[in-house]
């Protein structure tokens, strides 16, 4: 079943939302780096490619589906931010954000009778699940830290041993049925 023109255009809207998600969080890691918080800087950099990784999942599935690829312009992520705090709740409220287009989304692939498309959504919207999860526990340690600067380092040297997203990171995503972060 060939991708209609409706899903198609939907889902090239969405791959721009990811690259989108990608810039802001490289822009995050940026600001981290900034004010000396390489872990903080580590993981937002590990997020971006992961977020990049989440476009490209979608850019196969759209060639897969013999669909045409249409990639639009990504615009200016915000660049500045008042505190390691601001950065984690606007990260919150976007991922909030995300997992409602999400919805959208697949609401229009159930609209459009598009099955196979319905199933490749549930990978992503069980990933935003987690994705608001892992967020909101970071902004709820940045809020118990305050202003205490130990605990501070502490929390950024827990970051940075995040691990990389693989090189090829599309790989696991096509092949995972549950999400690994
Ligand atoms: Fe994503
Ligand atoms: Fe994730």
């Amino acid at each position: 079943m060939a991708l209609s023109g409706t899903i198609q255009d939907a889902l090239n809207e969405h791959i721009n939302q990811e690259f989108q998600s990608s810039y802001l969080y490289l822009s995050m890691s940026a600001y981290y780096e900034s004010i000396n918080l390489p872990g903080f800087a580590h993981w937002m950099r590990v997020q971006s490619q992961e977020e990049y990784g989440h476009s490209m999942n979608l850019f196969d599935f759209v060639n897969d589906r013999q669909g045409r690829v249409m990639l639009q312009p990504i615009s200016q992520p915000t660049l500045e931010f008042q505190s390691p705090l601001e950065v984690m709740q606007q990260s919150l409220g976007h991922e909030r954000q995300v997992s409602q287009l999400i919805h959208r989304l697949y609401e229009v692939a159930v609209q459009e009778e598009d099955y196979p498309t319905q199933v490749h959504l549930q990978w992503f919207i069980t990933e935003q699940v987690e994705e608001e999860k892992v967020a909101s526990n970071i902004v709820e340690q940045l809020k118990m830290i305050g202003s205490k600067g130990d605990a501070l380092l502490l929390l950024d040297r827990e970051l940075g041993a995040r691990s990389a997203v693989p090189a090829d990171c599309r790989a696991p995503l096509r092949m995972a049925s549950q999400p690994s972060s």
